[in-house]
């Protein structure tokens, strides 16, 4: 396993592997990883001859101080992590500056409105953000394949419009999201969680899951009143939204479409903690 640090570095690294015509598979990654990160890593190694992984708290893509301050960072546990995946893997560590030159300037692009919505109407810039994160990472590590999570759905339709936009000639490897045992979603932001919100917190994919039973037999109403009643009865949790969607738009819709696929995306405030969550149901 090799790290690095330095942008200079890893672009030889990544010229000699385009010389000798290596698939190059690109993991990114804010750090604190855990299976579902991992799931995302096996996946790329299977399939690229050469892997990158980047560990990277990006400042650009939070919206609150407190939020950037209080994330998770473990980086000799993530190394060993990563090792035991594989012992072939490249990892990318930068600073902040070496990444924004020590000006936080923001790209902003024409994603066709997919970051007004959900995620992008509570967090201001928050996809501008990961656009000019990923567009950076993506022109230093030039990845034939980049892979990245459903349980971020919205960010992989971001990232589908950053390579049209950018015309980067990377393929975008999307991988299910992995859950405990009680169906939560893994996420960095679990280890903020007390014990017992953690195990409360498996109502977050059960109401998912009775989105999806229930989606053909009852109002969009009923079920977002149905479950805004069953979030909010537990203390410490609060609905941020529960949002029936376009699968492809990702716009809120009120009613069914024979001819549409649909998508429910949910936002559950544990304690001030955000987690998200998203189901196909149609
Ligand atoms: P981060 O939250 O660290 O997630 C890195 C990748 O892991 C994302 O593609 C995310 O969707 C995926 N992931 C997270 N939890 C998962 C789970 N339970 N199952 C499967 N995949 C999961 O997403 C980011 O970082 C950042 O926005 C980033 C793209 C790195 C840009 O800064």
């Amino acid at each position: 396993m090799q790290l690095y640090t330095l942008k200079s570095q890893v672009e030889i690294s990544i010229d000699k592997a385009i010389s000798l015509k290596k698939t190059i598979g690109l993991v990114p990654t804010m750090g604190s990883l855990h299976q579902g990160h991992l799931s995302l890593l096996k996946k790329a190694v299977q399939s690229c001859e050469v892997v990158w992984v980047t560990i990277f708290v990006n400042p650009t893509q939070f919206n609150s101080k407190q939020d950037l301050n209080n994330y998770p960072k473990n980086i000799t546990k993530d190394l060993e992590m990563i090792y035991e995946v594989s012992k072939n893997i490249n990892v990318f560590n930068p600073e902040i500056s070496e990444m924004y030159e020590n000006k936080l300037k923001i790209e902003n692009f024409d994603f066709q409105n997919l970051d007004k919505e959900l995620e992008g109407k509570y967090r201001n810039n928050h996809f501008s953000g990961v656009g000019t994160i990923v567009s950076k990472l993506f022109n230093i590590i030039k990845p034939n394949k980049a892979f990245f999570g459903e349980k971020d759905f919205q960010q992989t339709r971001i990232i589908d419009r950053l390579i049209k936009i950018k015309n980067f000639q990377t393929e975008l490897v999307i991988c299910p999201t992995v859950r405990e045992q009680n169906g939560l979603a893994l996420s960095s932001r679990n280890a903020l969680l007390s014990t017992e919100n953690k195990e409360k917190a498996a109502v977050i994919y059960k109401t998912l899951i009775y989105c999806k039973e229930n989606f053909e037999k009852k109002s969009f109403k009923n079920i977002y009143n149905d479950c805004k009643k069953e979030i909010n009865s537990l203390n410490d949790f609060e609905l941020e939204y529960l949002e029936i969607t376009d699968n492809k738009t990702l716009k809120k819709t009120k009613k069914n479409d024979v001819k549409k696929s649909f998508r429910v995306f949910i936002c559950v405030l544990v304690n001030g903690v955000r987690l998200i969550d998203n189901i196909l149901v149609k």
